[in-house]
């Protein structure tokens, strides 16, 4: 096995760190500054608990990770970056085809700093939010998927300021600065991303947030990861290899939900699974709802002129950029995008690169209707007649073309007064939210589930589902 990490330093890395000791001692003095907003703004509980965590420690091995109970303050959280791809060429817009960067290009620098800075914030954001949610966690496994997320969001963090500190000198050592000053929810120094503002309460959000915040992370890396600024590319590689599990907490935590409320449906007598202490597959739709239409705001304007600029640049491409498409210039296609007029959709075409958010968030919807088809396999499997769908791309939008209208979940256009009467049919209520809250007890027994989700259908690598993932003496 080539070594080509150094674990030893006090920050493990694969960037050569020990040979560039101003860069290294500015690193170092960000970690304590780092320390400190993981023990203030990090998870506020199970701190002191040894808990079995996976940790990167060479991303050019197939076997990239290592598992054991550690203490999350003692996380060794290092800087990596996905291997170089020889001749590596940029993938898309106006120099298409000819060698990546491997420094700032000076005309392009600030687009890179604000692409890397709009990433970076949510990071450490999503722990922030995630804050309090240890308290009540379903089982000592789910626990431990929480800490897992929480520690590698992290360790994005720590990704994207290496970028920061590496590239763009003394501006970039503001921006890793201000990555740690902000704070999700703050009046005055908000996260940057709306999204990112709100607290994550309970754990069908989390499941919700890791199924489809994150698989909406997942989609803005595929696309850095087509950047012509090799270093950006590679971190966003690496990246994309942890988040994969992110998006599988998501999707099978809801399965299990959706499994559990199904077997609770068939229980009661009256077919109310609320009565049972769990939660309820209309609810279910509703908090899918929101989130789905939450999350595909965060991909932008359907006609953007920034994403075109981002395109051209060779900065940002499209999902699987040079495995997909032949024209990487594109500019000389239109793409059909519905426009509202008069109440009425209108088709329009619009230039390719002005509608680079928008094929992203197709990309990005046709993933979320895979996952829906693997829930409703499972409420199939369980002998439920209900079906989970996700709601249209117009539905309850409150950025680009649609926000400001009003649309059912199948995307017809409809009154202010029919959705004002029907909203409460699609969007969780107050009510809802306080009943799912009030089942948030934790369940702390190894091999124990809370009884509103079913248990997982196996454990982590070869430990079993009644394994200590979490030790509490
Ligand atoms: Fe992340
Ligand atoms: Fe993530």
């Amino acid at each position: 096995m080539i070594l080509d990490v150094d674990r030893q330093e006090r920050i493990p890395n694969n960037v050569d760190l020990s040979s560039d000791w101003r860069l290294r001692r500015a690193l170092e003095s960000w970690q304590p500054k780092f320390l400190d907003w993981w023990k203030t703004q990090g998870p506020a509980h199970f701190g002191r608990n040894e808990i079995y965590l996976r940790t990167a420690v060479n991303p050019r091995a197939t076997d990239w990770a290592r598992y054991g109970h550690v203490r999350m303050p003692e996380y060794r959280w290092g800087i990596f970056l996905a291997p170089a791809e020889k001749g590596r060429t940029i993938s898309c817009g106006d120099d298409a085809g000819k060698p990546v960067w491997h420094e700032v290009p000076g005309d392009r620098r600030n687009l890179i700093r604000r692409l890397i800075v709009t990433q970076a914030d949510c990071e450490p954001a999503s722990v922030e939010q995630q804050r309090q949610l240890g308290a009540s966690a379903p089982s000592l496994y789910d626990l431990r998927s929480l800490c897992q997320i929480n520690v590698e969001e992290a360790r994005h963090l720590w990704s994207m300021v290496y970028l920061l500190h590496r590239y763009f000198g003394r501006d970039g050592r503001e921006e890793a600065h201000d990555l740690l000053a902000r704070q999700s929810g703050h009046e005055e120094t908000p996260r940057l991303l709306d999204a990112f503002n709100q607290p994550c309460a309970d754990w069908l959000s989390f499941f919700c947030f890791t199924c489809f915040t994150d698989r909406d992370a997942a989609f803005q890396l595929g696309a850095l990861a087509e950047s012509g600024f090799d270093p950006l590319s590679r971190t966003a590689r690496f990246m994309l290899q942890e988040e994969a599990y992110h998006l599988s907490v998501g999707e099978r935590g809801i399965e299990r939900i959706l499994r559990r409320s199904a077997q609770l449906t068939r229980l009661d007598p009256n077919g109310d699974a609320r009565a049972q202490g769990g939660i309820d597959l209309p609810t279910l739709q509703k908090y899918i709802n929101h989130w789905f239409a939450y999350c595909v705001d965060l991909f932008g304007s359907e006609v953007s002129s920034n994403a075109a600029l981002y395109f051209a640049a060779g900065l940002k491409g499209r999902w699987d950029e040079a495995l997909r498409y032949d024209d990487h210039v594109a500019v000389k296609t239109t793409v059909g995008v519905a426009h509202i007029e008069n109440d009425a959709i209108v088709g329009r075409e619009v230039p390719l690169r002005m509608a680079m958010n928008e094929l992203l968030r197709r990309d990005y919807a046709a993933d979320c209707r895979r996952v829906v088809g693997q829930w409703n396999d499972a409420l199939a499997h369980e002998g439920s007649d209900f079906r989970i769908k996700l709601p249209h791309l117009r539905f309850y939008r409150r950025q680009g073309l649609y926000s400001g209208h009003y649309f059912d979940p199948d995307g017809h256009v409809i009154s202010r007064c029919e959705w004002k009467r029907r909203r409460n049919d699609w969007l969780p209520t107050d009510a809802d939210r306080a009943f799912v809250q009030q089942l948030m007890v934790p369940c702390l027994e190894p091999g124990q589930m809370a009884n509103w989700i079913a248990a997982p259908s196996r454990g982590i690598g070869d430990a079993g589902i009644d394994f200590e993932y979490v030790r509490i003496p």
